[in-house]
């Protein structure tokens, strides 16, 4: 029984665009050393970098987008950069948001908010408010997110809502929970930079989607990159525990 209600069972087709894309965008700091600049420079390219790849979203009718901007791990990095990606931050709501909303763009922003200044705070809940009645693309940015917080967050929760079903919770009780309950899991995550590893990004929702790394620095990753990854999603055959004979036809699934 437990099988049968696991969230994996739909198998959706991998020969069509991905309907959700999660990334996590690294890279920038040694994208900025190696042209002998400061890390932050690299952070304010990947900036430019996310609005092609939103670009791209809309114009492949990608549905959902979800970036990784900044890790509950990322406070241990120098206090200095720390701050300036905040003022980044800061930056880029300020002077994105009209556009995001002009070309039907629903801006989220997960993680655990309340260790960000009230100013960026107030501006995240503006832009959200702002474009939350649009549907050509689901951009969400996770900052101060870690999976494990997530997973946590929603345990706590659905035990407050759930009490006297406790020990007998299922997968279903808890996703209404998770701070992507609105998206399907990711159909394909990926990672630049090289690094190979999730770093506490969605671990839950990260269960069956595709794998896609490459070397290539978040900079660096334009359009050409990011149809390269699809191409490679599109190969790929999601079984999610069948036989290939099984989703081929060959046999009785
Ligand atoms: C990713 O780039 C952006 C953030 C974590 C904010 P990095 O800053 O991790 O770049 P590298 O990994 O040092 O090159
Ligand atoms: C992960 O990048 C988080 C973001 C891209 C925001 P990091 O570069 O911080 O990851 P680790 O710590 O090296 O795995
Ligand atoms: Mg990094």
């Amino acid at each position: 029984m437990a099988l049968f209600s696991s969230s994996t069972r739909h198998i959706p087709p991998s020969a069509q665009m991905p309907a959700h894309v999660a990334v996590i965008m690294d890279g920038n700091g040694r994208w900025a050393k190696k042209r002998f600049l400061p890390r932050v420079a690299g952070h304010a390219k990947g900036v430019e970098l996310v609005r092609e790849m939103v670009r791209a979203c809309l114009e492949r009718k990608i549905r959902y987008l979800t970036l990784f901007a900044f890790s509950s791990e990322n406070w241990r990095r120098p206090q200095d950069e720390v701050t300036l990606l905040m003022q980044l931050f800061v930056k880029a709501l300020e002077q994105e948001v009209t556009k995001l909303d002009r070309n039907g763009v629903r801006l989220r922003v997960v993680g655990d908010l309340s260790r960000f200044e009230p100013r960026l705070q107030a501006l995240i809940r503006d832009a959200e408010a702002r474009t939350e009645t649009n549907t050509a693309l689901e951009l969400t940015i996770a900052a101060n997110y870690g999976g494990r917080w997530d997973i946590m967050q929603a345990v706590n929760q659905l035990a407050q809502a759930m009490p006297d079903k406790q020990g007998n919770w299922e997968e279903g009780d808890i996703e209404p929970y998770l701070s992507m309950h609105f998206a399907p899991e990711p159909d394909l995550f990926i990672r630049t930079g090289g690094e190979e590893r999730i770093s506490n990004f969605l671990l839950w929702q990260l269960a069956y989607s595709e794998f896609y790394f490459t070397p290539t620095l978040w900079p660096d990753f334009d359009t050409a990159e990011f149809d390269k990854a699809i191409a490679s999603f599109q190969q790929r055959e999601r079984r999610f525990g069948r036989t290939s004979e099984q989703l081929t036809g060959q046999t009785d699934a």
